[in-house]
């Protein structure tokens, strides 16, 4: 639904080139804001609001073309009383998540949060604060804590009637509207979200469209204000003016992303079924085993991953997104030193293998299992030990120009020198994805 392929393409455009051969210990230090971010690397994502009531997509009002009063069966009936906070953060910790992300107003203008700028909240419909609720639980749990906002608002009076907006091709579109009163209602409420608070270290705006653009959202002047209130904050791409960071969508970037030939920070957001709401109906679930790859892959690439969940319309996560966040957290608890703090690596990984790095220690992630021998182009000389992470057991390996000995005598093949060859057992670790931790030795692999 949202238009990256500007700040995509503008980053591609520019070239995107492999890290240099020193990468890690090259790359430009980030300022003191951002480390933070690409520390964490994974990020949750919650997509709660009216729409989850629905339970067919976030978009439904827009999707069904609903009016007001039609949409406003969920407000009268809004009642969040699973919406369990401390258990989420909980989740969100457990699962090696060390950011989180709530839709503090989306698309349809609903606010989880106490504004004195309209009725239209989570507090006027039930009494609570729901945005309140996350950020205490996600301190409480030690985590970073973003909001989502939407530059959308399809119940604000001012905001003009476009080619997404539910009333498209009623006689609304003729009403008068002034973006300059919505505007200034955004500045009101992003003023009172980033007040009202604490300290809050992401925002993530969304989004800019063809009929709608920097222009429309005053995107400037919303930047300096957030810059004002909060220096230190990190702004995504999606003001239609360049951000902290890009943000793909749903698609996973497969090499760093650049621009002007200066590395970007990244983050790809990514759904659960392909929707962000609630949608019951829907079982195109990804496989936990995927999803632990898409964020070894973004770490590969040097960027994060934020994986949404959409809580029910009473606000509890559904079993599926429980057993795939308790999957996931099973495969983090054991291996999250290959991707917190670690970055892209430098080294061409073998076939169906990625590579994550942090420091002296080289992680190999295996996507395929391969038959008791692994060839490592290029590290010969270059490793002083090897593990596997999920157990700290010994790999053994071998430097050498041949094949194994015992293979020698049936089909000789050679690596070429430099290769360093692993011994892999031959049943396949119970894990998600196996990870093997390669402790570097030798110039250019300190620290
Ligand atoms: C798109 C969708 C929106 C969702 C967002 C998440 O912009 O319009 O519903 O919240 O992506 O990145």
């Amino acid at each position: 639904m949202v238009d990256n392929s500007q700040s995509i393409s503008a980053v591609n455009a520019s070239g995107v080139t492999v890290p240099d051969p020193a990468p890690d210990l090259a790359a430009p230090q980030p300022p003191a804001s951002t480390a933070w971010f690409e520390e964490a690397r994974f990020g949750l994502f919650v997509h709660f609001g009216l729409y989850s009531m629905a339970a067919r997509h976030e978009w439904v009002r827009s999707r069904e073309t609903m009016s007001q009063e039609a949409y406003d069966r969920y407000l009268h009936r809004f009642d969040p009383d699973l919406f369990d906070a401390r258990q989420l953060a909980r989740t969100a910790r457990e699962s090696g998540m060390r950011y989180a992300v709530l839709t503090t107003k989306h698309h349809d203008g609903f606010c989880l949060f106490d504004s004195a700028l309209t009725d239209y909240t989570s507090v006027r419909a039930t009494g609570r604060d729901l945005v309140r609720e996350f950020v205490d639980a996600m301190r409480a749990e030690g985590l970073r804590v973003g909001f989502y906002y939407s530059l959308l608002d399809w119940h604000h009076p001012d905001f003009t009637v476009d080619e997404h907006h539910p009333l498209r091709g009623t006689d609304a579109e003729k009403e008068p509207r002034d973006m300059a009163r919505y505007r200034a209602y955004m500045e009101g409420q992003i003023r009172e979200l980033l007040t009202g608070y604490g300290d809050i270290d992401l925002l993530f705006f969304d989004f800019t469209y063809p009929q709608k653009g920097p222009e429309a959202w005053g995107a400037e002047q919303l930047r300096s204000l957030v810059r004002e209130l909060r220096p230190g904050i990190l702004v995504n791409d999606r003001l239609g003016i360049p951000g902290d960071y890009v943000t793909p969508e749903q698609y996973q970037p497969d090499r760093p992303l650049e621009r002007d030939g200066e590395r970007v920070l990244w983050e790809a957001c990514h759904t659960l079924n392909g929707s962000w709401g609630y949608d019951r109906d829907n079982h195109d679930y990804k496989d936990p085993a995927l999803l632990v790859r898409m964020l070894v892959e973004s770490v590969a690439c040097g960027g994060n991953l934020l994986l949404n969940v959409g809580p029910t319309g009473r606000g509890a996560l559904d079993p599926r997104a429980r057993a795939t966040l308790r999957d996931i957290a099973g495969w983090s608890a054991l291996h999250s030193r290959s991707v917190h703090g670690a970055g892209p690596s430098a080294f061409t990984p073998p076939p169906n293998a990625l590579y994550t790095r942090r420091g002296r220690h080289l992680y190999l992630h295996l996507l395929a299992w391969p038959l008791k021998h692994l060839h490592l182009p290029g590290l010969a000389g270059r490793v002083r030990y090897a593990q596997f992470l999920h157990d700290g057991s010994e790999i053994r390996f071998q430097e050498m120009d041949q094949a194994p000995p015992e293979h020698n005598n049936l089909a000789p093949q050679s690596q070429p020198s430099g290769t360093l060859t692993l011994t892999l057992p031959i049943a396949r670790p119970d894990v998600l994805l196996p990870v093997i931790e390669l402790e570097l030795d030798g110039p250019g692999t300190e620290a």
